[in-house]
């Protein structure tokens, strides 16, 4: 006899998403969680924490940069980064307390612990043993480490302890330009630290639409982000205080060092199975590490499945939440379903970026004929306003039909602008079809809506 329709391990997004729509299509739902707090990397030590600061450090920016110039008056403006870390604690904890409160409110039980898996339909926490029809596997991530770079969290960190530092650092080297190190790296740029970026790619942020990722390393560079691209580090040595990280240019193998106070190695992250049993229970894995899992998210045993970060696909914390709502659906016999060409990318600095479904570098690899519309936000009244005009909206369309194929918009607001795409591309609409839908002036969106005209008619304000 089953103690529950559904266990799932790990209450992350995927996991505590996945929980709650399985309780609410009337599955007998409950989830293992071995921190002490509900809610995963994102909302502990992840998306949540990063983003309060990114929050509070833009304001401090903000205060002193374009404050004076829209006439506020604020002298000696200083961070009492105390609190700035009290202020970005408590909202972690609301957030927890958030989850706990829908857990109780859909009546999913919580069991304490980590899980080991036994065999489908077995999971051993600690002494005990639980039965169940279904096991979801949402145990999500953890940071990669980098060769000789041993995480200490106190001089050479991950995201994890550049989120609970004990002060501003001076000097501040980040290793990998992509989203962690470019978010914590303007975090600390703002708050006043000499922030340098290592990349062994060209660019910055592998993956995003080229034209894009060269405009906001132009942009982060001007807010005074030093890049060194083309660079892979080797290892780091304690000197002192400080720390001397050592690398080598790639093109003409010259080492370099730099002296630095701390270190973050933002490099990746890997699938986090670690004491789960996979390997007892026969749950196989791909060459990355990831579980192996089918067009319904079921692993390579029947009636365990796998959502998230431990799968493959990108590390998204809605990634993983639209699983975890298919797979529930799936099991109470519905048609869950996630559209894994429309999911959208947000890199949360000032300015954001955004972008969703074919990079031009894309299109071009599938031969694709296409047309660009783009849009800079110093035609935007409402960016012009704001102060914010850096940036622009672009939207790839097809060169025949005018169908949208993707959208990437570097400019205020753009995290929150790029769903108008999304949304427009799930219902396989034109660009002609947003440039005719009517938008709200003063609004950053009428960019979106410019660039769509741009791919037509042209735009009016340019
Ligand atoms: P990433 O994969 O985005 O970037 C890592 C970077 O490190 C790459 O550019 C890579 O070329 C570089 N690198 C690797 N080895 C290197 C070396 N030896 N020397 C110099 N550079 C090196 O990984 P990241 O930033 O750690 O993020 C991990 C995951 O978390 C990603 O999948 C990301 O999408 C996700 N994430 C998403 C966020 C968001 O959606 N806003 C926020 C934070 C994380």
């Amino acid at each position: 006899m089953a103690d529950y329709d559904v266990i799932i391990i790990g209450t992350g997004p995927g996991g505590y998403v996945c929980a709650i729509r399985c309780a609410q299509l009337g599955l007998k739902t409950a989830c293992i969680e071995g921190r002490e707090t509900l809610g995963g990397t994102c909302l502990n030590v992840g998306c949540i924490p990063s983003k309060a600061l990114l929050h509070a450090s833009e304001l401090f920016h903000e205060s002193n940069h374009n404050f004076k110039k829209m006439g506020i008056e604020v002298k000696n403006q200083t961070i009492n980064w105390e609190k700035m870390l009290a202020y970005k604690d408590d909202i972690v904890f609301q957030n927890t307390k958030g989850i706990e409160f829908l857990f109780k409110k859909n009546k999913i039980d919580v069991i304490k612990g980590w899980a080991k898996i036994q065999g489908p339909g077995k999971i051993a926490v600690d002494s005990k043993t639980y039965h169940c029809n279904s096991i979801i596997i949402a145990t999500g991530s953890e940071p990669s480490s980098l060769g000789d770079l041993k995480i200490d969290e106190k001089k050479i960190l991950t995201s994890t302890g550049a989120l609970a530092l004990n002060k501003i650092p001076e000097k501040f080297t980040i290793v990998g330009a992509g989203v962690i190190g470019l978010e914590l790296g303007s975090v600390y740029a703002r708050l006043g630290s000499d922030v340098t970026v290592i990349e062994y790619l060209d660019e910055i942020t592998p993956g995003l639409d080229m034209e894009t990722a060269k405009a906001f390393r132009k942009i982060l560079t001007k807010q005074g982000i030093k890049f060194i691209l083309g660079a892979a580090v080797k290892n780091a040595k304690k000197s002192g205080s400080k720390q001397i990280v050592n690398y080598q240019l790639i093109k003409s193998k010259t080492n370099e060092r730099l002296e630095t106070d701390l270190i973050l190695v933002a490099t990746g992250r890997k699938p986090f199975t670690e004491g789960l049993n996979l390997n007892g229970a026969g749950i196989e894995l791909n060459h990355y590490g990831q579980i192996k899992t089918d067009e319904n998210l079921q692993t390579t045993i029947e009636g365990i499945y796998a959502i998230g970060d431990v799968i493959s696909g990108p590390m998204l914390a809605h990634k993983a939440e639209d699983e975890g709502i298919a797979i529930a659906e799936m099991l109470a016999g519905q048609a869950g379903h996630v559209n894994y060409d429309l999911i959208p990318g947000v890199i949360y600095t000032s300015p954001e970026v955004a972008s969703v479904g074919k990079t031009e570098e894309q299109l071009k690899e599938e031969k694709r004929a296409y047309k660009v519309g783009k849009f800079s936000f110093i035609g935007n009244g409402r960016a012009k306003a704001a102060i914010a005009t850096d940036g622009y909206a672009k939207i790839l369309a097809d060169a025949n039909t005018d169908r949208v194929l993707g959208g990437h918009i570097i400019g205020p607001s753009a995290g929150d602008l790029i769903h108008e795409i999304c949304v427009a591309m799930e219902f396989g609409a034109s660009a002609e079809d947003i440039a005719r839908t009517c938008h709200a002036h003063p609004t950053f969106s009428e960019a979106v809506r410019e660039a769509s005209l741009a791919c037509g008619n042209g735009p009016i304000h340019s």
